[in-house]
């Protein structure tokens, strides 16, 4: 049984003990995670009042238009993570290269690195509508010690150590897994402490929300349409439907609390849909999954496709297991 009114910061130490983190360190780094997103949610909340909102003028390696808070997120992420050491490398989305973080101290012997999507649903923020962040984590690869390498980024999902998102919604909440399920802690921004408030989250089996962008269904592989015109027939429990807000941390959200499908497919003019392998579908995937979903390419698990490129992108389904199991049988013409 959960006591009620536990801090994060109770649980962390609480679960520190239960899992024998053996010496602390992703506790502290989940905790350095804690005070980016505070942080965040400070800058995200006052947008509207001071001069952050709207675009910088530059182009990221996305090849898309970088908002301000899409930069300042990140900044205060790599800071807040590079000040306090806990970590041997950062990728994140919107940095071309890695970073690795060479500690002054010898005897410093970090051994994880952080993917970050500092900002997600960045074309939300002008419009005052749900944002995100989202986070992976793993044991390096190399040498404890050594600078990072490519290798150490480049790992399949399924060896993530943890995984979670922010959600800068109606309240702030932050989500994570250690591989012990998934738990959800609200912000109270009062005294700016997260308390646990959704324990053992869990996707229903089913549910009746589909979430695409369906603007782009000219372009969409035939599987892909035909789900689209089975989730809208009238048969059974359905019409489905549509929800999509163009945030994959908040539609994600809100499908893992009522049941429903996300989907971002490859289509004619995206080969690989638009979703970054690292730094979106793998922690998504792994939350997921904790939860009691599921989330594949169409064909294959997520979390055991090996990473070829930092800024790879995948077709991406998500969800309630037996929606994705329906998508994945139009997919592969089985429906
Ligand atoms: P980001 O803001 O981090 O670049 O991610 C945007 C992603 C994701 O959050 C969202 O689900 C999707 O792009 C929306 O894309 P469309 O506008 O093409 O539907
Ligand atoms: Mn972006
Ligand atoms: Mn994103
Ligand atoms: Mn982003």
């Amino acid at each position: 049984m959960q006591r009620k009114n536990k801090t994060l910061g109770e649980f962390i130490i609480e679960n520190q003990v239960e899992f024998q983190y053996s010496t602390g360190e992703l506790s502290k780094l989940i905790n350095a995670i804690r005070l980016a997103a505070k942080v965040v949610n400070h800058e995200v909340n006052k947008a509207g009042l001071i001069d952050i909102l709207g675009g910088v003028g530059e182009t990221n390696v996305q090849g898309e238009s970088q908002q301000k808070l899409d930069v300042l997120a990140n900044e205060k992420f790599i800071q807040t993570l590079t000040n306090r050491e806990i970590v041997c490398g950062i990728a994140s989305e919107e940095e071309e290269d890695f970073i690795s973080i060479n500690s002054q101290d010898e005897n410093h012997q970090n051994k994880y690195v952080v993917l970050i999507d500092p900002l997600d649903g960045s074309s939300n923020i002008d419009v005052n509508v749900s944002v995100g962040t989202i986070f992976s984590i793993y044991r390096r690869i190399t040498p404890i010690g050594t600078p990072v390498t490519l290798e150490d980024f480049l790992q399949p999902g399924i060896n993530q150590v943890a995984a979670g998102y922010i959600i800068y919604g109606t309240s702030t909440m932050l989500v994570y897994t250690t591989g012990h399920g998934v738990n959800g802690f609200t912000l109270n921004p009062a005294i700016g402490t997260f308390y646990l408030s959704h324990p053992n989250m869990q996707f229903p089996e089913t549910g009746k929300i589909y979430s695409v962008n369906e603007g782009n269904y000219t372009h969409f592989p035939q599987g892909v349409k035909d789900y689209i015109k089975y989730c809208q027939r009238e048969e059974g429990d359905r019409p489905y439907t549509s929800r999509y807000i163009g945030s994959l941390v908040s539609d994600f959200h809100r499908n893992m609390i009522k049941g429903g499908i996300y989907i971002y497919p490859k289509s004619s003019v995206n080969s690989d849909g638009k979703l970054r392998l690292l730094y979106e579908c793998n922690p998504m995937a792994f939350l997921a999954e904790q939860a009691n979903g599921k989330a594949s390419d169409g064909f294959r698990r997520i979390l055991e496709i090996q990473p070829k490129e930092l800024h790879q992108r995948v077709p991406f389904f998500c969800g309630s297991r037996k929606m994705v199991d329906k998508a994945e049988n139009f997919m592969q013409g089985k429906a």
